[in-house]
């Protein structure tokens, strides 16, 4: 399945640079380190985040897989540094009900998308409409490209897949800005549990126990977002009242459809009189965010 560490070597100094390319004006980046042992507490995550769909017959759909997008990630997930750590109140994002389901497709596990994988989900009676891991992608985007990460502010992502794995997101990692790429390391990390940046020894992405309340600060305030909220709020003004002292913390869908439903929450609102995708949300509530603490 995955190659072990140092195989291909020049291939990936190959890949390394075409990476690299996209990513111009950041520092050089460490690389990551493959294999990890799972942790014992969250051993049965990798069960619950693989389908239990028969392998079928699955025909010419991936040209690609995202197992060999794996491969790619050898070179490394590099790490962004930012300004600060000083203990200026900060915030956290949740992203809850994301799809990010690994499947065996033919001969190799997969992460299931609505597009590639079209035949192999009508096969297994599963709606295309379940499958949209572009949006977690997306959003994890918007929140680690902001100021406001940038500046430091923000504290950690956690992103709850629809299976219910929990895992956290370390806010100086720098995701893949290729959805091929992003979905091999999703597959990697729902598979292997971890992902660790070499000679850091630091959890770059891990799958942690659930709830994730467990990791959110006590005095925080939960505010959930949902275009079918009553209480439609202008997100600069609603900050203004809820953000000065404490750790505030977004909870945000990352699916197509339906509405979040965590006991955590403590405010539900509406950003928007318009449903908007959840990029466009964390877009929005970051902007807030540097005007009200002044990051330009
Ligand atoms: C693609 S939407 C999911 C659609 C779902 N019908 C809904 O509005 O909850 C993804 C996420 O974006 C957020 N969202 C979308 N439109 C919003 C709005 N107008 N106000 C607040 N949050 C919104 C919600 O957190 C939602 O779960």
């Amino acid at each position: 399945m995955v190659r072990p560490y140092g195989i291909k070597v020049n291939k990936r100094k190959e890949r390394q640079e075409r990476y690299d390319k996209e990513e111009d004006e950041e520092e050089e980046q460490p690389k990551l380190e493959k294999k990890q042992k799972p942790e014992k507490s969250v051993k049965k995550a990798k069960r619950e985040s693989t389908s239990k769909a028969e392998e079928d017959n699955e025909d010419n759909e991936e040209k690609e897989t995202s197992e060999e997008a794996a491969d790619d990630l050898d070179v490394g997930i590099p790490i962004v540094l930012s300004d600060n750590k000083k203990e200026k109140p900060g915030v956290i994002f949740v992203l809850e009900k994301a799809s990010l389901e690994v499947a065996k497709v033919g001969k190799t596990y997969q992460l299931l998308n609505s597009d590639d994988h079209a035949n192999f989900l009508k096969k297994n009676n599963r709606n295309p409409a379940d499958y949209r891991p572009d949006i977690t992608h997306q959003a994890l985007l918007m929140i680690l490209d902001s100021p406001v990460n940038k500046a430091g502010r923000l504290k950690a992502v956690y992103v709850r897949t629809e299976q219910g794995v929990l895992f956290e997101v370390k806010p100086h990692v720098r995701i893949p800005r290729t959805y091929k790429r992003f979905a091999g390391i999703i597959l990697q990390l729902l598979q292997k549990l971890s992902i660790t940046a070499v000679g850091r020894r630091e959890k770059l992405l891990r799958v942690i126990k659930n709830p994730v309340t467990l990791y959110l600060p006590a005095n925080s305030m939960k505010i959930g977002f949902s275009h079918s909220s009553e209480k439609l709020v202008n997100m600069q003004k609603h900050l203004a009242t809820v953000c000065n002292d404490s750790d505030t913390v977004f909870v945000l869908g990352a699916m197509a459809h339906g509405k979040i439903d965590c006991d955590y929450i403590e405010d539900f609102v509406a950003i928007s009189g318009y449903p908007l995708s959840a990029a466009y949300c964390i877009s929005r509530i970051c902007e807030a965010l540097s005007t009200n603490w002044n990051i330009l």
